[in-house]
């Protein structure tokens, strides 16, 4: 079974990748995984050290919105399970532009060239419950109406729906699922979980947005990656399904928890100024995927303290970008620096 996985070398996608390669998923011992990444800020190829010298994985440094670089991938692969993205909410709000062109036109070159691919069976498309908008009671179903609030959804959403025009339209293979806030190690450090555990270790305050009462459903990566392959595996093509931890929590306590977790004091929230359009809570209801056979495995205290002593032994790789790299301090300048004033 040939694998094409966008944005194999993020947060995601290189645990899809190490899960394939490692034999966590049934009928993943015959993989071959072609990983096709551009290694923006958020790719590390050192996300993929632990199978980099498996024979079965090749790793192309290319743009998804080069059809010469996506073509022949595409038609190499048996299935395409498409992480890359622009993904990070915030940096949208600073310059959309990017998102437009990664995660909108990037999806639509990859979709032509599943059109013409010989042999694909499936296109994952990874989606988000962002596309949902802002729930304020209940839970999203996946025939809801799409309401995104940001840049980075409304691309996201769009993405979506263009997948799913592929398959309504040329009977693409396609199936969209739409996961909840992930966690987990390798998570590059601008979203909530990595940058406040980081900052603690650093000894530097959290700044927590707003009044800290927006509401996000966790879920462990391990989880994600295994619901994807359960829908390759058991999926209904022109289908969507959501993907949710079942951990709804407050960021005012996911703060705390952290904080206790780290040996802090509350004294180091920094309260800073609210992101704009800020959704106040997601939540998804993920009966349909449960009926395929799915459910998360890992309980959010133990999956959150797994993830803070992962960063607390692997300083080797957040700290080079945290503490050296001239891009990320412009950006959490940019990002934090007028707010905190
Ligand atoms: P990430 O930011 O950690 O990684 C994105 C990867 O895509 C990087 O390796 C980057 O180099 C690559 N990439 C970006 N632009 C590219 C381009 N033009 N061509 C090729 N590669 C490119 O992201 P993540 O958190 O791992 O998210 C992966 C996917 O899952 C995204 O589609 C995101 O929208 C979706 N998602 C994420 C979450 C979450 O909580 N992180 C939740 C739901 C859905
Ligand atoms: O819901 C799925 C989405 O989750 C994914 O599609 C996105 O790719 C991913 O980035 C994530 O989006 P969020 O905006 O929810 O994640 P983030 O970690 O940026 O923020 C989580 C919550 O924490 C949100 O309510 C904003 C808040 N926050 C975030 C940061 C970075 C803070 O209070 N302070 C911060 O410094």
């Amino acid at each position: 079974m040939k694998i094409l996985v966008t944005g194999g070398a993020g947060f995601i996608g290189s645990h899809y990748v190490r899960s394939l390669l490692q034999g966590r998923f049934p009928g993943g011992e015959g993989a071959e995984v072609t990983v096709l990444d551009k290694l923006t800020y958020a790719g590390n190829l050192a996300n993929l050290d632990p199978v980099k010298d498996d024979p079965r994985l090749r790793v192309v440094v290319g743009d998804i919105v080069d059809a010469e670089t996506v073509d022949p991938l595409v038609d190499w692969a048996d299935h395409v399970v498409h992480f890359a993205a622009e993904t990070h909410v915030d940096r949208s709000l600073q310059a959309a532009g990017e998102f437009i062109q990664t995660d909108v036109f990037g999806t639509f070159v990859l979709l032509e060239a599943a059109r013409r691919a010989p042999r694909l069976r499936r296109f994952i498309q990874i989606s988000t419950d962002e596309v949902y908008g802002s729930v304020p009671e209940g839970a999203s179903v996946e025939t809801d109406e799409l309401r995104p609030r940001n840049p980075y959804s409304a691309s996201k959403a769009a993405a979506d729906r263009l997948a799913y025009s592929y398959w309504a339209s040329y009977q693409v293979p396609v199936i969209v699922t739409r996961a909840s806030n992930n966690y987990g190690p390798n998570q590059f450090p601008e979203k909530v979980i990595p940058l406040f555990i980081t900052n603690l270790i650093e000894g530097h305050t959290v700044p927590l947005y707003g009044d800290g009462l927006n509401v996000r459903d966790w879920l462990h990566v391990d989880d994600h990656c295994r619901a994807v392959d359960m829908v390759i595996e058991r999926g209904i093509e022109g289908e969507v399904y959501n993907i949710g931890g079942g951990n709804e929590v407050r960021n005012v306590d996911l703060t705390h928890r952290l904080l206790e977790l780290l040996g802090a004091g509350s004294d180091m929230i920094q309260p800073v100024a609210d992101r704009v359009g800020h959704d106040r809570r997601y939540a998804l209801d993920t009966s349909k995927l449960r009926r395929l056979g799915w459910e998360p495995e890992v309980a959010f205290d133990e999956g959150l303290a797994r993830t803070v002593a992962w960063y607390r032994e692997n300083g080797w790789w957040w700290r080079p970008i945290k503490e050296q790299d001239p891009a990320f301090r412009a950006y959490y300048d940019a990002q934090y620096g007028s707010r905190t004033r």
